[in-house]
């Protein structure tokens, strides 16, 4: 290949490559990483809720391993999912996570330890039969709630 063709294609490739750097936004990661973890609670903690108001039958494996899926996602380090900067100010319509998270830290990591000692609670009961599910499912549903009512834009 003649260097002057090499170098072309060079150019031709550095100018396809750049435009896709720059509308890769690196905080566009960090808001999926955070609503993905979001997800996932929400993921494992549906089938205990529906326990819990008798729409899906108490089952006592089911509920332990989904429990325990829970408190599994709390031995995670995600703090990089909660950098600053990326409230629904600075990305509206991608993310309902209020400035306030960022403004007023660290109250937020107080509804963070409410909702592990919820999921350590339920945890450890969850296997234990249907009267012991409850109360722990209430109290874990009181700490996703709390946390949204705070921090999270509301929904229309
Ligand atoms: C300590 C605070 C806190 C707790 C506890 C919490 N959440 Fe969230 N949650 C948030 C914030 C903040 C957002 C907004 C994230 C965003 O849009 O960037 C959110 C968003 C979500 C979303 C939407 C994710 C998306 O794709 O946009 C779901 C679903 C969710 N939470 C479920 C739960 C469930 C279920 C629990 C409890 C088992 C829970 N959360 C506990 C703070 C919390």
């Amino acid at each position: 290949m003649k260097s002057t063709t090499r170098i072309c294609l060079l150019v031709i490739g550095a100018a396809l490559a750049l435009p896709s750097f720059a509308a890769k936004d690196p905080n566009l990661k960090v808001l999926k990483a955070r609503q993905g973890e979001m997800q996932l609670r929400s993921f494992n903690a549906g089938p205990l809720f529906g326990m819990a108001k008798g729409q899906v039958d108490y089952d006592a494996e089911l509920a332990s391993k989904l429990a325990g899926n829970l408190k599994t996602q709390l031995s995670l380090d995600m703090s990089r999912a909660w950098k600053k900067g990326t409230d629904n100010d600075a990305y509206p319509g991608k993310t309902t996570a209020l400035p306030k998270v960022w403004t007023t830290y660290p109250e937020i990591s107080k509804y963070g330890k409410k909702y592990g000692q919820a999921v350590n609670e339920l945890a450890a009961a969850a296997g234990n039969g249907l009267d012991a599910l409850k109360p722990k499912v209430s109290a874990l549903g009181k700490a996703c709630k709390g946390c949204h009512d705070e921090f999270r834009e509301k929904k229309e």
